[in-house]
């Protein structure tokens, strides 16, 4: 166990058993601003068992128990115990770390069936920048979700049924399918759903072409099938076109587009209906789940079916939630969708638990996320004044990462640069979109996220080329240092180790909120110590064996923040 805190916890919890008469109780270990840790779990523990706080403190510290980790103990307040950690047992901790390739974070012990729905682009459209966001916060959440050792499943959950598909599939047929998918296939998705609309507004023969067309392809026939097929798959293509260039862990198997629980639709009102919860309302089958009104104060239907075989995106939603739970077994379902569908997910959600396809232990969270804004604080567009389109917005962030790439290492090889560029302009888009809180709206600000100061994916991927030069330098193979002795003297060393060994702390409090900023406040404050930790401490000027634990402490600081930056999806170049 690397973590003081997880580590002091363990140490008192006999202690705080037989105090709580051979019964378990939390001795609630937290970091402390005026030592290293705090245990604050005398307060609770007296309550419950009629006693002075301030004794169980005294106890605490009487066991000796601590004495194995603290320098000092000190009872502060109503019966508080500061622990400030000795040199010894930081330096012994970091140790263990260092030797460690999982970096102190432990595999969990209860692993869970996850299965996260993420970017869900619709076909025949363009993947606009809402879908960017749920794109990296998803992949995200899935490389600490797999790190940590639970079972992640991904579903890329396309939109690819509907009324919609009537009128793009006569167009399809209007144009040839040559022609269309030469059109389609350069990735123009909007300028082709523009022109079927303009058809179908223009024309009262291509809409009662379009409405036919609609009732084929859900009577399933096979011609109509085929060219909805090939719709899909054009759109996909350049989905994935995306997906590589981001470097996202997304292919063709993880799609599960709305269409894929067709099937399961008839089913999902059949079994709404067996339970009486169906109610028919203005020609429609709803349910009314409870706590949910309108503006007026009237309460608020979810409509799964409108006429016959009408369905719609709840009911969609809804065999979702069957299929996941019933076929693969989810223990947990994140849905990294944008803010505006909260009411839609909060009544689906509500529907299942009604239904009991959705009882606890099992959850479902809508993982929100909320807009994308310009500098002018309205929505971000392009420099043509059309709303920002994704593969845009991505070759605009290669353009300026070259620009500050030549302007801060003009001696790159072709090939290095090339491949710096393309680190530093995805990284930068990453890390700006991932390191704000992701409830809240966020200005996109090329200018400060290509920047190499402050809170940025540069700065963070210049912190570890930098330490990777001192190795360079010295010409000392990074891996010789690795699980050496970490001695620890100055406080900026004392600093940097403490922040290495909270490492898994900060990837559970990420997780607990599944907020990706929580894990990108963590590697910018690592790089930041680190700076402190470099302009205070010579580290190959130093004499031995100083010298040697300066480097070790280098070494796993830089493997920390390529970790970290990798559960983000960020790439670390070793040179820049
Ligand atoms: N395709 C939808 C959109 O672009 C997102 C789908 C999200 N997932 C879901 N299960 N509803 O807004």
């Amino acid at each position: 166990m690397s973590d003081p805190i997880a580590t002091i916890s363990d140490l008192l919890a006999p202690i705080f058993a037989a105090l709580n008469g051979g019964e378990s109780a939390d001795p609630t270990v937290r970091p402390s601003d005026r030592a290293d840790a705090q245990v604050n779990g005398a307060l609770p523990l007296a309550k419950r068992i009629g006693g002075n706080p301030r004794d169980i403190a005294q106890a605490v510290v009487d066991s000796g128990v601590l004495d194995v980790v603290a320098s000092e103990l000190e009872i502060a307040g109503p019966g508080f115990v500061n622990v400030t950690f000795s040199p010894e047992f930081v330096a012994n901790q970091l140790a263990e770390v260092s030797a460690d390739d999982r970096l102190g974070v432990p595999a969990t012990t209860v692993p869970k069936t996850v299965v996260i729905d993420y970017s869900a682009p619709n076909v025949a459209k363009e993947m606009h920048v809402g879908h960017l966001r749920t794109t990296l916060i998803g992949d995200a959440l899935v490389r600490m979700m797999e790190f940590r050792g639970h079972r992640v499943i991904r579903e890329n959950h396309i939109g690819d049924w509907g009324t919609p598909f009537g009128m793009l599939i006569e167009h399809l047929v209007d144009l040839g399918e040559e022609r269309a998918a030469a059109h389609l296939s350069l990735g123009d998705l909007d300028g082709f759903y523009k022109e079927a609309r303009a058809a179908f507004d223009a024309s009262e023969e291509f809409q009662a072409r379009a409405r036919q067309r609609v009732v084929l392809l859900q009577g399933g026939d096979a011609e109509t099938q085929r060219l909805w097929g090939l719709l899909v798959e054009l759109s996909t293509k350049h989905f994935n076109t995306v997906y590589e260039m981001l470097g996202v862990h997304l292919t063709d198997d993880d799609l599960a587009g709305e269409s894929t629980y067709q099937p399961l639709m008839p089913e999902v009102i059949e079994r709404l209906r067996r339970l009486d919860l169906l109610t028919e309302s203005d020609g429609a089958d709803v349910v009314f789940p409870p706590g949910f009104t309108n503006r007026d104060g009237d309460p608020l239907p979810l409509i799964v079916q409108k006429g016959a075989g009408g369905f719609n995106y709840a009911t969609s939603d809804l065999a979702c939630v069957i299929d996941r739970v019933e076929r693969l077994g989810a223990d947990l379902i994140l849905y990294v969708v944008d803010a505006g569908q909260q009411q839609h997910f909060q009544m689906v959600f509500t529907v299942a638990e009604m239904a009991g396809w959705l009882a606890p232990p099992r959850e479902a969270v809508h993982v929100a996320f909320g807009i994308v804004l310009g500098t002018d604080r309205k929505r971000l567009r392009s420099r043509s004044g059309e709303p920002m389109k994704f593969v845009e917005l991505l070759d605009e962030a290669l353009e300026r990462a070259a620009v500050a790439i030549d302007e801060k290492d003009p001696d790159l090889t072709a090939d290095q640069r090339g491949e710096t560029i393309h680190m530093i302009g995805i990284g930068a888009v990453k890390y700006a979109e991932l390191s704000t809180d992701r409830v809240k709206d966020y200005v996109f600000d090329w200018d400060r996220m290509l920047s190499f100061d402050g809170n940025t994916g540069p700065y963070l991927q210049y912190a570890h080329a930098r330490i990777c030069s001192i190795f360079r330098r010295a010409d000392i193979e990074r891996s010789s240092v690795r699980g050496l002795p970490i001695l620890i003297d100055t406080p900026q060393e004392r600093g940097l180790a403490l922040r290495l060994l909270a490492y898994p702390t900060a990837i559970d409090t990420t997780l607990e909120t599944y907020s990706p900023h929580k894990l990108c406040t963590y590697v910018y404050e690592l790089a930041t110590d680190f700076t402190a930790f470099y302009e205070h401490c010579p580290v190959l000027k130093a004499d031995e064996p100083i010298r040697t634990s300066r480097l070790a402490l280098a070494d796993l600081t830089a493997r920390t923040l390529a970790h970290g930056l990798d559960l983000l999806g960020i790439d670390a170049p070793e040179q820049m």
